[in-house]
């Protein structure tokens, strides 16, 4: 049986094939063990990464999958695509056929991309309000002038959507270069901001999702290459949220 969230009688009801009464029976017997420790209520609410145990059998152990890639640019951010090449196209993972992307980058923008299989996961760091900072270089057409960092600072309304985006940071780093970190993911945000000051984005970059980069004390993903995250990654991370 695969769950998204489900309540603990429900699922052990359905995989011993006795009723909710007997599952509340094993459970004051501490017979059910959640993640490591006896289960404590029958409503508990568990998903498919949760460890479910009675006595010694175990009913449920599937570990979830975390996944960094370095996106290159001609590749849509969409698990299918009847035309274009996809991230999970490029993703030779046995799971790759259960990720969903964790904040899509445009067709041409290069970088980070985290992928996972761990809805519950995904909806803490994309949730308005985690407030997870993402960073990007961006390289654009005319030169970026004094204005622009007050104007990302303030927030830019968007009558669209009806929205007004969160105070974003953007640092000059050359006449046609700047960092800018985001805190949200609006629909072609970096572009529309610019589009603001009439000034095209011609190259665009993500270097980082919270404290997260492309590098860590091991290695650098190339541009194409992805890898699972390292428990001390997903743990920046979490922390990040
Ligand atoms: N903003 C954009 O305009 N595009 C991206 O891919 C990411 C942020």
């Amino acid at each position: 049986m695969s769950i998204s969230r489900t309540r603990l009688d429900r699922f052990i009801s359905e995989r011993l094939s006795i009723n909710r009464r007997d599952v509340r029976l094993l459970v004051a017997q501490r017979r059910i063990q959640v993640d490591g420790r006896p289960a404590s209520a029958i409503n508990q609410v568990i998903d498919r990464f949760s460890q479910i145990c009675f006595d010694d059998e175990v009913l449920q152990s599937e570990q979830p999958t975390y996944i960094k890639f370095h996106k290159p640019t001609g590749v849509v951010s969409a698990t299918e695509d009847p035309v274009h090449k996809t991230v999970i196209d490029l993703i030779d993972h046995p799971k790759a056929d259960q990720l969903h992307i964790v904040g899509r980058l445009d067709y041409n923008t290069t970088g980070l991309m985290l992928l996972t299989n761990n809805g519950h996961w995904s909806r803490q760091l994309t949730l308005p309000g985690s407030k997870v900072e993402k960073h990007y270089r961006v390289t654009l057409q005319n030169p970026i002038t004094d204005d622009y960092a007050a104007a990302f600072a303030e927030g830019m309304y968007f009558p669209f959507e009806d929205i007004t985006t969160a105070p974003a940071q953007l640092t000059l780093i050359d006449e046609f270069t700047a960092d800018v970190v985001l805190t949200e993911g609006k629909y072609h945000q970096i572009k529309r901001m610019f589009g603001r000051f009439r000034n095209p984005v011609v190259a665009l970059h993500r270097s980082a999702i919270g404290e997260l980069t492309l590098a860590n004390e091991n290695d650098d993903l190339d541009t194409g290459e992805w890898r699972e995250l390292t428990l001390r990654e997903k743990a920046v991370l979490d922390g990040s949220t």
